[in-house]
């Protein structure tokens, strides 16, 4: 069966703002996040504190945070090594994200490190985190294919996938960073996950929609049992380190399908739809997703 309810992980604001060309104001960020958070989304993940020159788009993390006081919701960020962790917590940021690779070729394009050193890289990150009281995320990226390296062997995303586990992230997000995935493979990858002793109750889905895969993806993985779907609200996104990555799954069309099924998701369609034409006409190019533009033309 499915489940009632899905925990919408709203990622537009990092995910999907780190790939657009244009450098949006960090003023419009801060009134795009808190549109998110009002439109009914709980967790609206707001940026990394990643190097500046590896995602310009981001580089504004330090002044972007603090105008968050007071928004309704949880608001992860990125961190790939202690560094970014402590931004982080100068800040006071409740909650972190680091992000694991499965392939060799996409840690060392997003990382500068082989997928083990990476791996030595979170430790101490993770370990800090937890006993400072934060929540921790772990992403993992390239989990079906890789532009580089071609289909993802899923023995390999398990092995990557509990050491994350290992290493005490209470969350993982299986990440379709260039979208090839297809709902077989999803199924498959989740249960061996659970035969290597990964609960579903742990698992997060991400899928971006290049091939237009990413919905019957998500249907995949809601049958099989999760209710944690990463989207961005309108589609933005991408992955800078991996060129043939385009936008999330889209945000408005998520809704559409779990109000359809009669999922909850406290999400207010109409709101976030406003928030995606608004946030297209401050990047100059229209929304890809087909829900926004079915909306917005009534
Ligand atoms: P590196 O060049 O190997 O860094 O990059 P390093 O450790 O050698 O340090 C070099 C310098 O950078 C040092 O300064 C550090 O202090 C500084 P120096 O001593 O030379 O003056 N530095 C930092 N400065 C600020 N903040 C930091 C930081 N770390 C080091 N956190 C590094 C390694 C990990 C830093 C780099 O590769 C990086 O920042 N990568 C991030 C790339 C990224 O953000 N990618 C997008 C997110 S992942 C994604 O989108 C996929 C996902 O959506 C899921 C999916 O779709 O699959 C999550
Ligand atoms: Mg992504």
């Amino acid at each position: 069966g499915l489940p009632a309810r899905v925990r919408i992980y709203e990622v537009g604001a990092r995910d999907g703002l780190q790939n657009e060309k244009t450098v949006v104001p960090t003023e419009v960020k801060a009134e795009f996040i808190r549109r998110l958070a009002d439109a009914g989304l709980s967790t609206v993940e707001a940026t990394s504190f990643v190097h500046p020159k590896w995602v310009p788009q981001l580089a504004d993390a330090e002044q972007l945070f603090p105008m968050l006081d007071g928004v309704g919701a949880r608001l992860p960020v990125l961190v790939p090594n202690e560094r970014g962790l402590d931004r982080a917590l100068a800040l006071g940021a409740k909650e972190v994200a680091v992000f694991a690779s499965a392939t060799e070729s996409f840690a060392k394009a997003n990382l500068n490190r082989t997928v083990d050193e990476a791996l030595a890289m979170f430790e101490p990150v993770v370990t800090r985190a937890r006993a400072e009281g934060l929540h921790v995320r772990g992403y993992l990226s390239m989990c079906f294919g890789d532009p580089w390296e071609g289909p993802v062997p899923v023995h390999q995303v398990v092995r990557v996938t509990k050491a994350l586990a290992d290493m005490g992230c209470a969350e993982l997000s299986l990440g379709d960073t260039i979208g090839v995935a297809t709902p077989g493979h999803v199924q498959e990858l989740l249960s061996t996950l659970n035969e290597a002793g990964v609960h579903t109750n742990t698992i997060g889905v991400h899928f971006h929609d290049t091939y237009g895969q990413a919905l019957a993806n998500t249907l995949a993985a809601l049958q099989h049992g999760v209710t944690t779907v990463d989207s961005s609200a309108g589609g933005l996104g991408g992955c800078p380190y991996a060129k043939s990555a385009t936008g999330n799954l889209a945000t408005e069309d998520l809704v559409w399908m779990l109000h359809g099924l009669g999922i909850e998701t406290g999400v207010d369609l109409g709101r976030l739809t406003a928030t995606s034409v608004w946030m297209a006409e401050q990047l100059g190019r229209p929304s890809p997703s087909r829900t926004v533009r079915a909306l917005s033309h009534k």
